[in-house]
């Protein structure tokens, strides 16, 4: 595949860069490197002396990345998932040295719109979704074998998709008919058994999304990766995390919640503000921050994307 055909245009770009505070010759991680849109903008404000450690779990996103950065030295590129950042952030000797990072969470528009990812249910193509093919199992192998339930429990938690059961239940009878392993035949499926919605989006838009999630563990890996964070950033250090739909943007909020909030104590407790053993490691940088008028304008995926951006105190 022809890796530069696809394009990504970033979302929030000068809202992230802005909020970065990008030091010359600090550290930065962008740990989804997508097609480098961000990481690219912050590399052009670094000095000679200035480090950036880009990652990402797509191997046409590192093919990508190692042709355009490789010959810089100031570059390390990292084929793995973001929740083994801090790993490699501690083999590189910089365990809580970075300076700041990004994380764009979610798929990239070059895996949604190269059909053979299996991503779209506007394109017809093999039913993978990984983000990673050459890891773990792709849709297609998990429908074939997943239980009914199964099925229905991760359309339900993962797409809020009311009509969980009724899906789960036409692709176990259409699994006894034949394989569902590509993106039409299940997207046919999904929009056979639920009616249209009001709101104009296609009626496998929520499934996709639910099957996409739990093939790649995408909530339990945005998990570890802020739970490893303090590993990461130095004092003073910027975390900035973009979400695209609810879920996500509910494990960062509440992780930004947990780390930048007084502990509660029930009221009329006799306890000094010095003898709360205090949990605030964040300081959080504003209220969350979403696209204006003109980025909407010109790109439609800025449209779901939330940014919120915290800065390590302790
Ligand atoms: C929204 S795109 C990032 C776009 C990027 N900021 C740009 O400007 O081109 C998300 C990227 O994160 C990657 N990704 C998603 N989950 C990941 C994970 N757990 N570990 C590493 N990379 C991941 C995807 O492969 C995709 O390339």
């Amino acid at each position: 595949m022809n890796t530069a055909q696809f394009k990504h245009a970033p979302v929030l770009h000068a809202e992230v860069l802005q909020h970065m505070n990008i030091k010359p010759d600090g550290c930065y991680v962008d740990g989804t490197y997508g097609r480098g849109g961000h990481a690219s903008s912050i590399l052009a404000q670094l000095g000679a002396n200035g480090r950036l450690i880009v990652m990402d779990k797509d191997p046409d996103a590192i093919k990508q990345a190692n042709s355009l950065l490789s010959a810089d030295s100031r570059v390390t590129i990292l084929h793995d998932d973001y929740e083994n950042l801090s790993l490699h952030i501690a083999d590189l000797g910089m365990a809580q040295l970075v300076d700041g990072v990004l994380l764009d969470l979610g798929v990239s528009s070059p895996q949604l719109d190269d059909a053979e990812r299996g991503f779209s249910f506007q394109r017809n193509g093999p039913l993978d979704m990984r983000m990673n093919p050459e890891q773990g199992q792709s849709a297609s192998e998990w429908l074939a074998q997943a239980e009914e339930a199964e099925i229905a429990r991760v359309l339900w938690e993962y797409g809020e998709e009311r009509g969980s059961r009724r899906i789960a239940k036409r692709i176990i009878e259409a699994r006894e008919e034949g394989c569902v392993d590509d993106t039409s035949t299940l997207a046919a499926l999904i929009s056979a058994c639920i009616p249209k919605g009001k709101n104009h989006k296609h009626p496998a838009t929520r499934s996709f999304q639910a099957i996409r999630i739990h093939i790649n563990q995408e909530l339990e890996h945005i998990h570890n990766v802020l739970e490893s964070i303090f590993d990461v950033l130095t004092i003073g250090g910027r975390l900035q995390v973009i979400s695209f739909h609810s879920l996500e943007d509910r494990v960062v909020k509440r992780f930004f919640k947990k780390h930048s909030t007084r502990p509660q104590i029930p009221r009329g407790l006799p306890v000094r503000d010095s003898e709360i053993e205090s949990n605030i490691r964040f300081s959080l940088i504003g209220k969350a921050i979403k696209a204006c008028a003109s980025e909407l304008k010109g790109n439609p995926r800025s449209r779901s994307a939330v940014l919120r951006v915290a800065e390590r105190t302790a």
